[in-house]
């Protein structure tokens, strides 16, 4: 009999994961898939983008819920995501990361007794003041299936209690990503043709967490940091719509743009070509930590912790506190030109391919 998963989603990463494994869940037979997208992120360069260019499925349900506090989002989530799984009955429900989307789906299906595979299951910065940390380590407190990336969060989890029998190292769906997507994107075209950027002349920047875009002294560190190496490399800044909100409202944004080339969110494959072609990679966030690495691309990790120590360890990353705007141009120049050692600590690039083998086996026994 054909088993159903309700799928939840609702930030840019999660678009991406699940187009992937999507994919998968499309070509096996015995398994079908409802896909539910809180509307987390509703922008169209932060969700519709993906939906179109990575060949996702259309939407089943569109519950429109974005902005707001932490517990607001969370909590009007979590009731309309209820109706929604009494109405479906599913199998299963997997969510992916460790977002308010994430959390909501979890507890809403847990609580109906529907079991939950979460996707990057078992990653820890240790620092409960992140919404993620906290996200995540409840998402997994829960979860019937346990996916994880990295041999250390098969070790984070096992040192919590977990049954060895719920994790299931997979690798890192977001390496299955690169692996498709980065053989596709050539450096002419693209994003990089309508800025008239050359491939390998600039840096890339990213920042979006709340970290660094609520703390005024951090942003203009990081400001200040980006506009100095402004002077020798060009930079490159596509602006998650929060953090366009506060360079605003902090009186950032018109002093930045006359140095940096910023500009609005990106779609995937354009992201792709910008970190393929970059020179160094400045972020703060996760997955674009990972695309350097997978695209050979040193990077700077803008935060006071990681939960990828490994591209550390291997040199391919750098992590510095963004307090000190001398700290990161220090940081950027020293990453220029360098190289980590040869690793593979995110799978083979097949994990979306054990996900669903492993749901479908478990499901139908
Ligand atoms: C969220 C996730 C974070 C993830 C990131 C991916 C949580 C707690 N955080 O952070 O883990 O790394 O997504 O990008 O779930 N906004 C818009 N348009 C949009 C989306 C957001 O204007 O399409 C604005 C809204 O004002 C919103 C703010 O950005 O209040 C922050 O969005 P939110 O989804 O709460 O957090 P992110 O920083 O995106
Ligand atoms: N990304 C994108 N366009 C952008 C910025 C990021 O497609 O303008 C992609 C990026 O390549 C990566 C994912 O979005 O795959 C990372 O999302 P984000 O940084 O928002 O969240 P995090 O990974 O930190 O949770």
């Amino acid at each position: 009999m054909t088993k159903k998963i309700v799928t939840i989603l609702g930030a840019r990463p999660q678009f991406i994961k699940a187009s992937i494994v999507s994919h998968v869940i499309r070509q096996t037979a015995g398994l079908i898939e409802v896909i539910l997208h809180t509307g987390q992120h509703y922008d169209a360069n932060m969700s519709n983008v993906f939906f179109t260019e990575l060949g996702m499925r259309p939407l089943a349900y569109s519950l429109g819920i974005g902005g707001g506090s932490h517990g607001e989002m969370t909590g009007r989530m979590l009731a309309e995501i209820e109706k929604i799984l009494l109405d479906e009955d599913p199998d299963a429900v997997l969510v992916y990361g460790d977002t308010n989307s994430t959390l909501a789906g979890a507890l809403a299906a847990t609580k109906l007794h529907i079991p939950v595979a979460h996707v990057e299951a078992g990653l820890r910065s240790f620092n409960m003041k992140m919404p993620e940390e906290i996200n995540r380590i409840l998402t997994d407190r829960v979860s019937r299936w346990l996916f994880t990336p990295t041999e250390a969060a098969r070790t984070h989890l096992q040192r919590e209690g977990m049954p060895d029998a719920q994790i299931v190292p997979v690798g890192d769906v977001m390496f299955d990503a690169a692996l498709h997507y980065g053989a596709r994107v050539k450096a002419e075209g693209g994003v990089l043709q309508r800025l008239g950027f050359a491939p390998k002349s600039y840096m890339l920047a990213t920042i979006h967490r709340a970290e660094n875009t609520d703390d005024q002294q951090r942003l203009t560190a990081i400001a200040n940091a980006l506009m100095t190496t402004a002077s020798k490399l060009q930079v490159v800044w596509p602006l998650h719509p929060r953090t366009q909100a506060v360079l605003q409202s902090f009186g950032l944004f018109d002093m930045l743009a006359k140095s940096i080339t910023l500009i609005d969110p990106v779609g995937y494959l354009d992201m792709v070509q910008l970190e393929k072609y970059a020179t160094v990679i400045a972020t703060d966030s996760g997955g674009v930590q990972k695309e350097a690495f997978f695209h050979q691309v040193p990077c700077v990790t803008l935060r006071d912790e990681t939960e990828w120590l490994e591209l550390l360890e291997a040199g391919w990353g750098r992590l510095v506190s963004p307090a000190s705007a001398v700290a990161i141009t220090t940081a950027i120049d020293a990453a220029v030109g360098g190289k980590g050692r040869l690793i593979q600590p995110y799978g083979e690039g097949h994990a979306s391919r054990l996900i669903v083998d492993r749901l479908l086996t478990d499901l139908v026994s």
